[in-house]
């Protein structure tokens, strides 16, 4: 059993999320309350080819732990290898297989949510995964309901992992053709939950600590994942803690602490430079921005000056702006013009 899902626990997961939860923002949100981390997925192929960017998306710092590293493949003996390459890098807590990604690029070469229509072919790279990494760490997986409408199929694809030997598995309540649209099937999530014997982590449409509080009560699951709503709200993991312990809601976080997260969030990305230059990091940030300051009363103005910046000066002068005006009389739009 991993420990996290010891008895009395109940994990709250920061979903992995490609080109938002790298390093900084990982540590960002184990600060605000996240209890298990996953990287961005990685190819296996570009772990095995030693390509210097793949190895930049599994850097992870030891205060994250524990945390897994994603890796997405087709191949059971190549992801086994690639596997192995990690643990020695980098020993991850447990290495994570992505059965979920539901893009072209990745499905067209039978990785990701591909597989889930070949249960045959999942069986095989989970199979040849565990058996590559023997008793080193565990290996989990993180899977959608099924491809599409036709074929939902959550059920039988845990039940198929559990007997590979797979820790655990994260189920994210919608199918491969729906994408991130309509809603997230917590039924099927339900139904993993309590047909299985491992841990099922259930995912998808979490926003606040009721939403969390609701998923565990109604829900057979052992954990659950937070992906979008933490890009813009950190904060949850921490407001969800405080909800399942007192069954309130916290204060919402101040605007002094928001831009405080906001602009610590980029000075740390310009000194990692994994983006490049202050100039391109600023530019890599901007969504990032957008994310954080969706809802602030202002926005509109606020957010047509972010998306032009380029440094971190331009973006503390922002910052200080909107907080001064935001002081004297409430009128966030025109402290951006003065
Ligand atoms: C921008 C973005 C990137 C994602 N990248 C990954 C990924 O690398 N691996 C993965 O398993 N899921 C990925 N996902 C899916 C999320 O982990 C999660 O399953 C999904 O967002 C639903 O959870 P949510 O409703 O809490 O956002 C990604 C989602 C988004 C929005």
């Amino acid at each position: 059993m991993l420990p996290w899902f010891a008895k009395g626990k109940f994990p709250l997961y920061l979903a992995p999320m490609a080109g938002i939860t790298d390093r900084i923002f990982r540590s960002i949100c184990k600060e605000l309350g996240a209890d298990v981390m996953v990287t961005e997925f990685v190819s296996s192929e570009g772990i095995i080819r030693r390509d210097d960017r793949t190895r930049k998306y599994t850097e992870f710092d030891d205060a994250q732990r524990p945390v897994g590293v994603q890796l997405f493949g087709a191949d059971g003996q190549r992801m086994a290898e690639a596997a192995k390459k990690v643990i020695d890098w980098k020993q991850p807590d447990f290495i994570d297989l992505n059965f979920g990604c539901p893009v072209n690029k990745v499905v067209s070469k039978n990785g990701g949510s591909s597989l889930l229509r070949n249960c045959s072919a999942l069986a095989e790279v989970a199979s040849a995964v565990v058996a590559g990494v023997g008793d080193q760490v565990p290996v989990t997986g993180k899977i959608r309901i099924g491809w599409d409408s036709n074929m939902i199929n959550a059920v039988e694809v845990t039940g198929i992992l559990e007997d590979c030997g797979i820790s655990a598995v994260s189920v994210h309540g919608r199918t491969r053709s729906q994408g991130y649209s309509g809603e997230a099937d917590w039924s099927i999530i339900d139904a993993c939950a309590c047909s299985a014997g491992i841990p099922v982590v259930g995912n998808g449409d979490i926003t606040t600590g009721l939403d969390v509080e609701q998923r565990k009560r109604q829900t057979a699951v052992h954990g659950v994942m937070i992906g979008r709503a933490a890009m813009q709200n950190p904060w949850v993991f921490r407001d969800a803690k405080y909800y399942l312990k007192t069954g309130h809601h916290p204060e919402p976080v101040c605007s002094t602490e928001r831009w405080k997260l906001i602009t610590r969030h980029c000075r740390e990305a310009i000194a990692w430079g994994r983006y490049g230059n202050e100039c391109r990091t600023m530019m890599a940030m901007r969504s990032r921005l957008m994310a954080y300051t969706k809802g602030l009363p202002g926005g509109k103005r606020l957010r047509s000056a972010l998306c032009k910046v380029e440094s971190l000066c331009e973006l503390e002068d922002i910052a200080e702006k909107y907080l001064a005006h935001r002081n004297k009389d409430g009128n966030y739009a025109a402290a951006l013009t003065t």
